[in-house]
């Protein structure tokens, strides 16, 4: 249904002038495919680029470079065959995503606006989807600040599923929640997804999570895909240096800001990347070649891509 070929993207940091003004790079030749009806995980540490993707997916920026296409078709520029209802994005800061002096009902009635929908169904549509996300009318009438954590992302999920989406890009949407609320709205949205055929693209930095609701994982680090395959393939049998360090970080049912991870050395800086594997300084098995050249990417089973030519 998806398909990211070879996209970059860099940002300036610094300001305008000249001597001040950088380029960092958020996204080097990333390249992702998603089915119908499926989840991919996106896992990897702060900073690595994942939301940068999620956003390009959702159509808030362009990328620098690559091409993105949904059912065969490019996205940038956008063609007539495309709804851009079609992929919708969910936030972790709840906070912003919902006019904080409206009431429920009317922000729900907003996006019925834009999705055209005549104001004689709108009574209609809210009847059928509010039970969909696990609320009632009662809270039609509230503001967002009466509102749990969790009945907030409720509403996102709902204003997200009203506008009839193949695909929702979920960017941490449950990381700010208790541990219980966490596992509802989960279960949430699995429920949906059987229900209406969704895709997610899952991203978060907590790799129980992404375990738990995803297909397909892709782990990222400093910009790149680092590997990717079947959640079991890279949960089970990781190859890559980076994603075993990551996945040792695990704790069961827990927070899993990865102390290990923190040990192994600190990220280095983006505006001091060498030519070779970005992993290097981290790396246990790193070696002279691995400064000098980019390992590209390799199958090592069928679905299951590592980018490390030394790792097994
Ligand atoms: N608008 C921006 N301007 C400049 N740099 C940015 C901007 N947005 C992100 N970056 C930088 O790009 C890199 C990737 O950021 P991104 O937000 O995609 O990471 P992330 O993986 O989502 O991190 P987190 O897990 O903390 O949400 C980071 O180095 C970040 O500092
Ligand atoms: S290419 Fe070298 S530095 Fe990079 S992950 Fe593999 S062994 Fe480690
Ligand atoms: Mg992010």
């Amino acid at each position: 249904m998806l398909e990211v070929k070879h996209i970059s993207k860099s940002y300036r940091v610094g300001g305008k002038k000249p001597f001040t003004s950088r380029r960092i790079v958020a996204l080097e030749d990333v390249s992702l495919t998603l089915e119908r009806g499926q989840t991919v995980g996106l896992i990897g540490e702060s900073g690595c680029g994942k939301s940068t993707l999620g956003r390009i997916i959702a159509r808030l920026m362009p990328p620098d470079s690559g091409d993105i296409l949904w059912e065969g078709n490019s996205l940038w520029p956008e063609g007539a065959f495309f709804d851009r209802h079609s992929i919708q994005m969910v936030f972790q800061d709840l906070g912003s995503a919902l006019n904080p002096g409206r009431r429920i009902r009317w922000i729900i009635q907003e996006a019925l606006r834009a999705k055209k929908i005549h104001r004689d169904g709108w009574d209609q549509v809210i009847k059928a989807m509010l039970p969909r996300v696990g609320l009632d009318w009662d809270y039609l009438e509230r503001y967002p600040h009466e509102l749990s954590g969790g009945q907030k992302q409720r509403v996102a999920i709902l204003l997200a599923i009203l506008m009839e989406p193949g695909l929702i890009v979920a960017d941490e949407v449950v990381s700010s929640l208790d541990v219980s609320v966490r596992a509802q709205i989960l279960n949430l949205m699995q429920e949906l997804q059987q229900a209406m055929g969704l895709s997610y693209l899952f991203i978060s930095h907590d790799v129980g999570t992404v375990y738990y609701m995803s297909h397909k994982v892709a782990v990222m680090y400093l910009g790149q895909i680092v590997e990717e395959g079947s959640a079991d393939a890279v949960y089970l049998r990781g190859w890559h240096p980076y994603t075993r360090l990551l996945l040792s970080s695990r704790l069961e049912g827990g927070e899993t800001r990865p102390a290990a991870v923190e040990q192994a050395g600190e990220i280095p800086s983006r505006l001091r990347l060498g030519p070779g594997c970005r992993f290097a300084d981290r790396c246990p098995l790193a070696r002279q070649s691995c400064r000098k050249e980019k390992p590209p990417l390799r199958e090592v089973e069928e679905g299951h891509w590592v980018r490390c030519p030394y790792c097994e």
